[in-house]
């Protein structure tokens, strides 16, 4: 793609919710002040939204709007597209045209990214423009740009963080103050940190996307959403909540993005016990953090606010203004290969894991439980037990042994 001359970068917006919404406000406000330190001036020509008539939070120029997202991709008065329409389609067919018309493109969308995201790379750089997403994850943290280009020397062996506010959210409010799940879950809500329908959130499923994508950046690797083992919050309860927290854990929905030394990589998303000294147990409410190792860096962590327009809206910005400086110089940053790596089974990884039982609360129970314990070979770490009137809960926490369901056999 030659270089384009005009200072002036032209910029076709697809989706004016909350995210494009906010956009367009911060280059409205920062416009200058970027222009004057990067010497490009951001200019919005064009806007899709799929509602002409809708109140919106962000004044727009009626002139600029239209449902037509194709019109806008392939306007003659649009330089570079920034999608934030979400889903897959047709947000898949706007960007696949605009990166084969030669324009650059920045995104927000996970869901699109975690299912087609090697796909989309590849047509990026076929036509030698940029891709960037760094709002897909995380929201307002920058990661995947560090994970890209400062870490790309390092050999990370492991990714592992709370990567999404709702369910930490949940998560907090039940440990801080005692909140019931369902309470905790409406108080979202009414806060606007979850959807009206939170399944996407409280079942894993919008972490486990994130997950692929960050997996697939930091080892180089083709990891889809499809490839994440992914447990949600919605069986935690209040017994759970408190037993961790007797035994000096708190408990998160993390995404664990793992490499290891036979080329295979694991990914996946559930609950943990995390020791309350980590500093991923100290996350607290809506915000999101990420632990990354790295061979020669060490241990580094990345905090901030994982959603909401305006911080996602930061992170599509910082985007905009590398895209737009690349366009100018006529370059692009290369998003390196996807390999395909083989991708461990969740009955792969052996881990600690924590045992909520309710028994009869009569003699020899307990040495039963220990004794099933022994015969699968798994040693346990530590236990507590409560009364319930005739009936008695056991937590047990074990140490490393394998998935529950694949377990080793009975050796006696
Ligand atoms: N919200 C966050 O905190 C956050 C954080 C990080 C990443 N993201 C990602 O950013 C993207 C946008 O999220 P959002 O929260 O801003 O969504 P949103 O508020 O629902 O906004 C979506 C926008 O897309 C427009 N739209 C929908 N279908 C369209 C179509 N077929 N053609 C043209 N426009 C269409 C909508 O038009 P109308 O306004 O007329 O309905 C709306 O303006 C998603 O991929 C999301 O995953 C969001």
């Amino acid at each position: 793609m030659p270089p384009v001359d005009s200072k002036t970068i032209r910029i076709g917006l697809l989706g004016c919710g909350n995210v494009g919404g906010a956009l367009i406000a911060l280059i409205e406000r920062n416009g200058d002040e970027i222009a004057t330190r990067t010497g490009v001036r951001l200019e919005i020509t064009r806007v899709a939204v799929r509602s002409l008539s809708k109140d919106r939070q962000v004044a727009v120029d009626p002139e600029l709007l239209t449902t037509d997202g194709l019109e806008v991709v392939a306007g003659r008065d649009v330089d570079l597209v920034v999608e934030l329409i979400g889903g897959i389609e047709p947000a898949r067919e706007f960007i696949t045209a605009a990166l084969e018309a030669g324009k650059p493109v920045v995104t927000g969308n996970k869901e699109l990214l975690a299912n087609v995201g090697a796909e989309l790379a590849a047509i990026a750089e076929a036509h030698g423009v940029d891709l960037l997403f760094e709002a897909a994850v995380a929201g307002g943290i920058p990661l995947v740009r560090p994970l890209r280009e400062s870490l790309v020397g390092e050999q990370i062996s492991r990714v592992m963080g709370i990567v999404n506010g709702t369910t930490n959210f949940i998560l907090s409010q039940m440990t801080e103050h005692g909140t019931g799940y369902a309470e905790a879950l409406a108080e979202a809500q009414s806060l606007g940190f979850a959807e009206r329908d939170p399944t996407a959130d409280v079942e894993g499923f919008d972490a486990a996307a994130k997950a692929a994508i960050i997996a697939s950046i930091a080892f180089g690797a083709r990891v889809v959403a499809g490839d994440v083992y992914h447990e949600g919050i919605s069986d935690i309860s209040g017994a759970d909540i408190s037993f961790a927290d007797r035994m000096g854990y708190r408990i998160k929905l993390l995404a664990i993005c793992e490499s290891f030394d036979d080329g295979s990589v694991a990914v996946r998303v559930h609950p943990a016990m995390v020791p309350a000294a980590h500093p991923l147990a100290a996350v607290s409410g809506s915000f999101n953090a990420v632990f990354v190792e790295g061979d020669a860096v060490g241990d580094l962590m990345f905090y901030g606010r994982g959603a909401g327009g305006s911080p996602s809206a930061s992170a599509v910005l910082g985007d905009v203004i590398d895209a737009a400086v690349n366009l100018r110089k006529g370059s692009h940053a290369s998003l390196g290969t996807f390999t395909r790596r083989r991708i461990r089974s969740i009955d792969e990884v052996s881990s600690a894991f924590y045992l909520n039982l309710e028994v009869a609360d009569e003699p020899g129970v307990l040495a039963a439980v220990a004794g099933a314990f022994g015969r699968h070979g798994v040693s346990i770490r530590s236990m507590e037990q409560d009364g319930l009137g005739d009936q008695a809960r056991i937590v047990f926490i074990t140490h490393e042994a394998g998935s529950p369901r694949f377990a080793p056999r009975s050796r006696s």
